[in-house]
Formats: structure tokens, sequence, C-alpha cells
């Protein structure tokens, strides 16, 4: 049989692994997948034929909408990232008949929905396992490995760079710019960094598993999103006073008034397994109503790592390629007709425990001021901490942990705490999760 003829549209880091990986890999790749997988065209407009060995035996175009309209392309590797023109080039290669393997988390949460319509109407498929952590099989292991659960909720440590930035921190002391800088290095960084600082990159996946877990359909404009740029050591340090650990999660969960979903810095028991994941490296923990909690972890971003997940996906395109479309997996997990329009509850909604840090006069009765507002909103206290004034100032630090409560309640006691006289500035507030598995 012909080999399967594969376009790669961009040849940068992602691109060049995938190469690389189908090359060194061609026999056991064929032997899994029942055919030969060859790459016949590339499209990249700024690259060095050295860094892909290999590629001088293949026509690498400078434009990607001449290979998405070449007849012998049976699938197309869309690598170049961003919303458009990679909008643009998948829905003409599905209007053409081709298949789509897309490591573009950005495309697929906004144009998701139009994307996949029109791969279902085609008959075609669309595949996207890189596009949220990288090499973790987190779509394969929630769409078909978890499919006889109902999912309660997840959470992910799912951008390497802002984990990396918050261990740096917390471990070395380090500052936020040279850290994110070695990240850039390291080509984990988005194109642009703040797309990973601020949490939109993070965003981006949560919306994806939140859809496969939940059988929703894509809403990235509902994700409540907050990076971790205000993140300062001093948090970081009283956090782990109190025996937690800061990390960027993004956190969905089913309630029976809707679904949560949100992307922000959260304190976490240091105990849990995924406190412990540190650097740059991914994990996604899933609780499931009859396996449990189960935990991915792997790497979230590099070459290979995320070429791998693109390899696995053009297999399993091509292991399929034959099949009715009605009988692949559905793209977002649950047959289509049967995506299910539960609210995303807005912030107000949603409930969560906190850390709160605030600066306070030192003199008596400012912390019976502070306790009797949020004992009167309902608000329970799990531990507090003050730290003295350093010599010569006069401000002392007051650290509270609460249980949890509705966040429009604690809105509420927060700017009544911030009106007292004896409390200066704005407070700090980070959510707290225990992620209890029982
Ligand atoms: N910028 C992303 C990260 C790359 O740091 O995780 C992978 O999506």
């Amino acid at each position: 049989m012909d080999p399967v003829k594969v376009g790669l549209l961009g040849l940068g880091t992602v691109g060049g692994g995938t190469f690389n990986v189908l090359k060194r890999n061609a026999e056991e790749i064929t032997r899994r997948a029942g055919r030969g997988i060859q790459v016949s065209h590339a499209a990249a407009r700024e690259f060095d034929p050295a860094s892909v060995p290999g590629i001088e035996n293949i026509t690498v175009s400078d434009d990607a909408f001449s290979i998405v309209e070449e007849p012998d392309v049976d699938i197309i590797v869309e690598l170049i990232g961003g919303y458009e023109p990679a909008r643009e080039l998948v829905l003409k290669a599905i209007a053409n008949g081709k298949h789509v393997v897309t490591a573009n988390k950005a495309l697929i949460a906004t144009h998701g929905n139009e994307i996949f319509a029109a791969a279902q109407e085609q008959g075609v498929m669309v595949a996207f396992e890189a596009a949220v952590a990288g090499g973790i099989p987190i779509i394969k292991a929630i769409r078909e490995g978890l499919a006889a659960n109902r999912i309660e909720w997840l959470t992910g440590i799912i951008n390497g760079t802002g984990n990396f930035i918050l261990t740096e921190m917390r471990d070395k002391g380090r500052g936020f710019a040279e850290v994110l800088r070695e990240a850039q290095e390291l080509c984990y960084a988005e194109a642009d960094p703040t797309f990973d600082v601020e949490g939109i990159d993070a965003a981006h996946k949560l919306c994806i598993l939140a859809s496969i877990a939940f059988g929703i359909p894509l809403q990235f404009d509902k994700v409540y999103t907050e990076g971790i740029s205000h993140i300062t050591r001093d948090d970081v340090g009283y956090a782990e006073e109190f025996g937690y650990r800061i990390k960027h999660l993004g956190f969905t969960r089913k309630t029976d008034k809707g679904i949560e979903l949100r992307v922000h810095p959260t304190l976490i028991p240091e105990r849990r397994l995924i406190a412990n994941v540190d650097g740059v490296m991914n994990a996604v923990l899933v609780k499931a109503d009859a396996v449990g909690p189960t935990l991915y972890y792997g790497a979230g971003a590099g070459a290979e790592p995320t070429a791998s997940a693109v390899v696995a996906d053009i297999i399993d395109v091509v292991r399929t390629l034959t099949a009715d479309p009605g009988n692949r997996v559905p793209h977002l997990a649950f047959q289509p007709h049967a995506l299910s329009d539960v609210p995303i509850l807005g912030m107000d909604d949603v409930e969560t425990a906190y850390y709160l840090r605030m600066q306070a006069s030192d003199k008596p009765g400012v912390l019976a001021e502070v306790t009797s507002i949020l004992g009167n909103a309902d608000i329970s206290i799990e531990a507090i901490l003050q730290k003295e004034p350093a010599s010569g100032a006069t401000e002392a630090s007051i650290i509270l942990l609460t249980h949890v409560v509705l966040e429009g309640q604690m809105n509420a006691a927060m700017r009544q705490i911030e009106a007292l006289d004896s409390i200066h500035g704005e407070l700090v507030r980070i959510r707290l999760e225990h992620l209890d598995c029982d």
C-alpha cells in the first residue's frame, strides 16, 4: 500500500521535531499504523535546512496555502500556531477533504466549534492531542480511557513556563524576568510571553479539557483567567509556612449549579503529588466517579515531547482512514448532537477557600475588626499568621486562610476589610484548593 502523504505546515521547534520523530521511528510507526507515513510537502517562511536533516529531499514552500490545495496530501499537520492564517488554512484543508492534526491550542479553544462542525460535515478528522500538555496523552486519556466515567473535576499545571517561574522563585529566590528569559531560551514560552504569565495559554488548554471532560461546547470567553505576575516571594514563603505550595492551576468542576472554569494561582497542600510537579513539567489530575483520582505527568512542551503527541495523532488518523466517520471517536469526546448547555458559572458563584494577606496598623483591636467582618459574613478562618513590622516600620502583615466560601461573599467581605482605617492598601487574595480525592 502506498504511504499516507503528510503536508507539514511549519518547520519550527515542533515541526522539526515531528519530522525527526517520523523519520527516526519510521519502521515502528509503520508497524503500528499499518501503512507508511511520508512527509511529502512542507511549508515554512524562515527556517534553517541544516536544523532539520533529511528535509532537503522534500520541496519546502513558503506558501502554506499551496499545500492545503495539493491533491496528493492526505493529512495536513498545522504547526504554525496563532489564530490566523491557521484557521483559514485548517478550514481550507477540511473543505478539500483532508484530515488535520494540530498542536494549536489557541485555534482549538477559540475556533474549535466551527472547525469541528466543518470536519463533521466533510467526514474528516481533526486531532489535537498536542494542544494540551504537550507530550502527555491527556486528551486520549479523558476522551477514551475514562469514557466510562462521570468526571467530577479536573485540575492541571498546564503551562510549563509559569510552573518553571514559580518553582525557581520558591527554590532559588530568582527574579521573574530572568526566569522568563530562560524559559524563552528553552523554547517553552509562547511567542507572546504574556500568554504564559497572564494565564491565557493555560486558559486555552483548560477550555479544551473542560469540553472533553463534560461534553460542552468550547467557551474560551467564559474562562476566568488570572496569571502569576502579581505573585511575590513573600506569598510563596507564607504559603510554605502554612504547608502549601502556590501553583498556577487550571481548574474545572461540575456542580449542581453549573461548571466552574478558572485559571489562577492556587495554594495547594504540599503533600499532594501535583504540588510537587516542578520546573517546566506539566501534570493533570482528574477526579472521576468510577476510577477515582488519576494523575498524568510529563513534559508539557518542547520539540520531541510535543512531536510525540503530533505523531500519535497522525497514526490515529491513518488507522481510521477507512472507518465510517460516524464510528470515529467524537472530537469533543461526546457525540456532537449530545453536547450539553450546562452554564459556565461566573466567579461570584464559584466556591473555594482563600489565602488573604493584608497590611495592618500595629495596634490593639485590628485583628478583632478583621475577624469580626469575616465572622459576620459567615466566613470561617482555618489559620492565621501575623508578621511583626520590620524594624522602623509600623505596618504588620496579617495572613489568613479561610474555609470554603462563595467568591461573591468573599468579595463583599474583602471590600469591608479594605475600608477599615487600620488596613492599608488592597488585600492580596489567592484561591486555595485542598484537592481532596475522597
Ligand atoms: N508556552 C507553553 C508552556 C508551551 O509554557 O507550557 C506549550 O503549550
